[in-house]
């Protein structure tokens, strides 16, 4: 091996080791919440919000070609939610402008992540990755009030 793909080789694990560390410092220490795919969630089909208590709720998203279900969702200030999804076709994208939630909905699997609803507002539910021709469309709402 060449002494310059040597190097090169090294500088691109050292990079890699700081890029892991850095997120594994922040997950540990400042508390980012890194979005994940769940598997202790049974498989749902429908789209629907649950009350878990007066501040906290659960939204489980179904994104298909070309929206979200449920499509409007009304929570209180201060909510924490739960927010789930899951695709029933082909790859979609669930963003949440505005906030830092940002998933994949992947076919055949569930994504998570935990979201506080500090101020009020209409907070737009995007789709974010490229899904057919209805992709601009696609869009949902959660009116926090
Ligand atoms: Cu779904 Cu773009």
């Amino acid at each position: 091996m060449d002494r310059s793909e040597k190097f090169a080789l090294t500088l691109g694990i050292f990079f890699l080791i700081i890029l892991f560390g850095a997120v594994l410092y922040a997950k540990s220490q400042s508390g980012v919440d890194l979005p994940g795919c769940v598997t202790d969630v049974e498989p749902y089909s429908e789209g629907k919000v649950d009350t878990l208590d007066d501040n906290r709720f659960q939204i489980q998203y179904v994104a298909r070609m070309w929206l979200f279900m449920p499509m409007e969702v009304k929570l209180p200030v201060g909510s924490e939610v739960d927010i789930y999804v899951v695709s029933h076709d082909v790859v979609h994208g669930l963003q949440i402008v505005g906030t830092d939630v940002n998933l994949m909905a992947v076919p055949g699997a569930i994504a998570y992540k935990k979201y506080k609803f500090d101020k009020p507002g209409v907070y737009y539910v995007r789709c974010h990755e490229y899904c057919g021709v209805g992709h601009q469309n696609m869009e949902a709402k959660i009116i926090v009030e």
